[in-house]
Order: C-alpha cells, then structure tokens, then sequence
C-alpha cells in the first residue's frame, strides 16, 4: 500500500502579472521526499508535436468537465471517513439528463428559468469595467445568472469553477432557449409542452454529441462500436446493481475519466482580447479561475465586483475553442502523466487538505480502496503495459524507484496507458475499455435516452455530423467580442 502519492512541481509562476509560466509539472508519485522538485522546461507539449493533427481541440477539455459535472457530484471531504465507498449515496445518479442545466425541472427550481417565461432559461448579464477592450457594450447577456454575492445560480455550482466551463454552460442555456424558441414558433410540433419538448430535443442532442463527438474521439472507433454493437463486458448494472440501475463506478469517477486533469492548458488562445499574438494577455489559469465565482480567491468585494459577472471582453470566442470554422486555435493537451503547473495550486481549499489536483485525485483513489491497475486490467483480461514502456521517462521511473510498477495506481497508469498506446491522442486499452462501457451503460440505463426510446434516432438540429461544433452554431453568438452589435 502507498503510504502517500505525491509529485514533483515545476518552477513557480512568473511573476509578470496575468502572464504565467506555461511550464507544467512532472506527474510523480512519492513517498518520502520533499515535495518540491524542479523540472525544467524541456518537456513541453503547449502544442501538438508537428505532424500530428489534434483529436481534441481544447473546447473538449471544458466539455469533457461539464459532463462529468452532469453525471457525478462527491459531496464528501477529503478527510471524511468514507462511509459509502460504492459511492451509491453521495453521486448524483450517473444520468446524461443536463440536470446541472435544468435542476428539478421549472416547478421545483424556479430560479433557474425566466420568471415570466418559464419554458426558458436564465442568462446572466455581463458587467462594464472591459478594460482590455474599453469599446465593448455593457450588460451583455453572456454570463452564467448571478445572485447578489456574484455566486452563479445554475444546477451545479461546479460549472462556475473556471470560466471556460462556465462559457460551456452558459452556451448550453443559450442552446436551450434557441431550441424552444424554434418550439414556441411552431418549426417543431408540440407533443407536451414548450419546455418538455424543448428539454427533450437539447437532451438528445446533447447524449449524442457525448456519444459520438466527445466519446468517439476519447475511446476510438473500434472500442465504441465494440460496446454498442457486441454489448457491455464489465460495467453489467443490470446484475450488478441493487436495483439493476446504473451506478458510477469508482474506476471510472476516481481514475479513468479524470483523464481530462491531463489535457488542461497553462495558457490559452481566448478571444480577440485575451491571446498572446497581439492580444492584451492570453488567458491563463490564473485569469480563468478569477474570472468565475466559485475559485475567485479576491477578498475585497470592490475588486471581486470588477471581475464578477465578467466583463463583456471576457465572453469567450468559441471558433478558436472548436472547429467550427476551421481547425481551432487551440489544441487541448496529449494525454500523458502530466498536468498544468497551476492545478498543483487549487484556489479555496481548505488548509488540512491538499490543493495539488494530482495529490487530492491519488489520495481520493486511496481512500475509496480503489484496485491497483495491474488488478484491473487482470480482471478485464487487456494487455499490461510492459515494465519498459511503465517506467520510461522521468515518472515512470519515479514510479519504479517507489516499487509501484506492479501495483500502479489506476489514474496514473490510464494516462501513462494512453501516453504509451496511442501516443496520447486518445485512452488506451483499460482506460477506452472503462470510459466506453461506462458512457453507453448510463445511456442504455435511462429510459428517456434516445439510446434507450428511439436507437435508430438522428440529430435534427443540424448537419449529418452534427458535434459539439455544430451545437454551438445553432445555439448562435460564436465570437460575441468581434460583433459589432456589441461594440460602441
Ligand atoms: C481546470 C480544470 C479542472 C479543475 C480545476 C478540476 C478540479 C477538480 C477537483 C478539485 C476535483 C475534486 C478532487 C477531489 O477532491 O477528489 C475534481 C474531480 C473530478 N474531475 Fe476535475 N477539474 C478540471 C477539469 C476536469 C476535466 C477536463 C475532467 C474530465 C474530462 C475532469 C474530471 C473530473 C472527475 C471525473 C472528477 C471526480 C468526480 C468529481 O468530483 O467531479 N475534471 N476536479
């Protein structure tokens, strides 16, 4: 057993204000030693290496984060004693439902919808100190809705910890009202009501492009069709569960899909404001935790009501987040042991607990009991990585100074997995085979999925290959801070 997991940390930021290091750290796990370590910068993966064509281009992180946000919700500290380790009582059931857009519903969650419209979502409204670019409108309405603290009022608080995954949900809001506004003016027919069809559409829509937009390019095609063609191997709810229902498997909440820490960028490409080609300054973590009203660590209200809601030149522009238009600016990062040097350096954790994400998601696997990934990939009977390829580089020989080679714990190698088969473009053999099953499972085990109601179901919204792209441009407003209609 590890007594603890730990890494290595890269140099601190610099200091040059809103213009962090874009060096991230070597993932290491430890037992006895400082907890700080230089790496030096010759590891650097901002980029996709030359030649290779990036699977995901960096909106994928943030939609990746939003999907986990609608599927789980771990209420319990770090320090807690874990009194549900099937973890059946503390997540939210493993449903593709957007219940993080939509609460309980209008009834139960008025405050999440249009008080004299209540087939349509809040927005919230941008505020008037855009001092990069003085010339933006104010109150436009491109912000999650807010209460009076600047704290979002949206189904899950977790959507505003940074504000590339608050854009996504306000994008999906915004999604939703397009879709019941095309309702409301007869281009659909209405079978129950504005809201319940519209809700329905946005749902399907939605499963699909996690399907076979997010998933597809996460898993590879070979894995994904093997699932939905030829069935679920291990993640058998129907036998396995008390009531045969879907449950969140800890393998896949506590190890495999927290893959998507890996593809986080120091830095990135944001708008026409915020970039490093001309720009004011790119959008760096440290700006994307400020600018959004769960990880704001400012103390002075004063200046926390300058950045929250955000300034109209914060709206994000989503052509350089997806292909929309083109390859997007924006590549996310390969899947490899290896994450961005700012997510060592959580904002408003408590002080007993750890703020590094890596420390807290292997000592979260610690907690929970999770299996080593040589019980997993045993159990599942898929090729281990070799010693060789579990031990090159600087972590994986780390990882055998620490003796874990044999008993490696499951997040570090689905990532060291994914570096080694497939040269971090996409899961390997455990990890796909995990994340696959898991996503066609919840879907299979929702008696409203379109999977479950209607198999043969396509996408109406859009074009035949309708992603997470097209969503966006039928949700409309791609590059709000370019728009003439919002500069004076
Ligand atoms: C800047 C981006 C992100 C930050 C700051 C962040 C932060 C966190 C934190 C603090 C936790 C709880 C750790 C614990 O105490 O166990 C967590 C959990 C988790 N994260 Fe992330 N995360 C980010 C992006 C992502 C992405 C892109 C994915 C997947 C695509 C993801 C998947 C998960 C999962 C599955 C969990 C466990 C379930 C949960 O608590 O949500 N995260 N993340």
């Amino acid at each position: 057993m590890v007594s603890v997991a730990e890494m290595a940390m890269s140099n601190p930021p610099a200091a040059r204000y809103g213009r962090e290091s874009s060096d991230e750290c070597l993932l290491i796990c430890r037992r006895c030693e400082p907890p700080i370590r230089r790496w030096n910068n010759s590891v650097r993966r901002c980029a996709a290496p030359p030649g290779i064509t990036p699977i995901f281009p960096a909106g994928f992180t943030y939609l990746g984060q939003f999907i986990d946000h609608d599927i789980t919700l771990d209420t319990t500290g770090l320090g807690e004693q874990i009194a549900d380790p099937t973890a059946v009582l503390n997540f939210r059931s493993p449903k593709l439902d957007l219940d993080s857009i939509y609460g309980r519903g209008p009834v139960a969650d008025p405050q999440l919808y249009q008080r004299l419209n209540a087939s349509r979502m809040q927005i919230g409204r941008t505020n008037t100190q855009s001092i990069g670019k003085p010339s933006m409108k104010p109150n436009l309405p491109f912000d999650l809705p807010r209460g009076p603290q600047g704290l979002a009022i949206i189904g899950d608080p977790r959507n505003d910890e940074n504000l590339i995954v608050a854009q996504t949900h306000l994008a999906m809001l915004r999604f939703h009202n397009k879709v019941a506004q095309q309702v409301e003016q007869g281009n659909v027919v209405i079978v129950r009501s504005v809201f319940e069809d519209a809700r329905e559409l946005v749902q399907w829509h939605y499963q699909w492009v996690v399907l076979h937009d997010f998933v597809r390019r996460l898993v590879g095609d070979a894995v994904l069709s093997d699932v939905l063609e030829n069935g679920r191997k291990f993640y058998r709810f129907e036998e396995q569960s008390e009531f045969g229902e879907p449950y969140m498997p800890l393998e896949f909440s506590v190890a495999a899909y927290r893959m998507g820490h890996s593809m986080v960028r120091e830095i990135y490409d944001y708008n026409d404001v915020f970039n490093d080609h001309g720009g004011v300054t790119p959008a760096n973590l440290v700006l994307l935790f400020r600018f959004s009203g769960l990880s704001s660590n400012e103390p002075d209200p004063v200046k926390f009501a300058r950045d929250i809601p955000i300034p109209s030149d914060w709206i994000i522009d989503w052509n350089r987040f997806f292909d929309t238009n083109g390859p997007a600016a924006n590549p996310s990062l390969l899947l490899d042991p290896l994450i961005a040097n700012r997510l060592h350096q959580l904002n408003n954790i408590p002080a007993s607990e750890s703020a590094s994400l890596a420390v807290r998601n292997l000592q979260r696997s610690l907690k929970m009991g999770l299996p080593s990934a040589q019980d997993v990939a045993g159990f599942m009977g898929l090729p281990l990585l070799s010693e060789a390829q579990l031990t090159s580089d600087a972590d994986g020989q780390k990882l055998k100074e620490l003796q874990l080679p044999l008993k490696t714990p499951l997040w570090y190698y689905i990532l060291k997995e994914a570096q080694q088969q497939q040269g971090g473009k996409r899961l390997g053999a455990v990890g796909a085979r995990i994340v696959a099953e898991v996503f066609v499972g919840m879907l299979q085990g929702d008696p409203n999925s379109f999977l479950s109601r209607n198999p043969g179901w396509r996408p109406t919204l859009g074009a035949a290959n309708f992603g997470m792209a097209e969503l966006l441009k039928f949700a409309g407003d791609l590059d709000p801070v370019r728009d003439p209609n919002n500069i004076s």
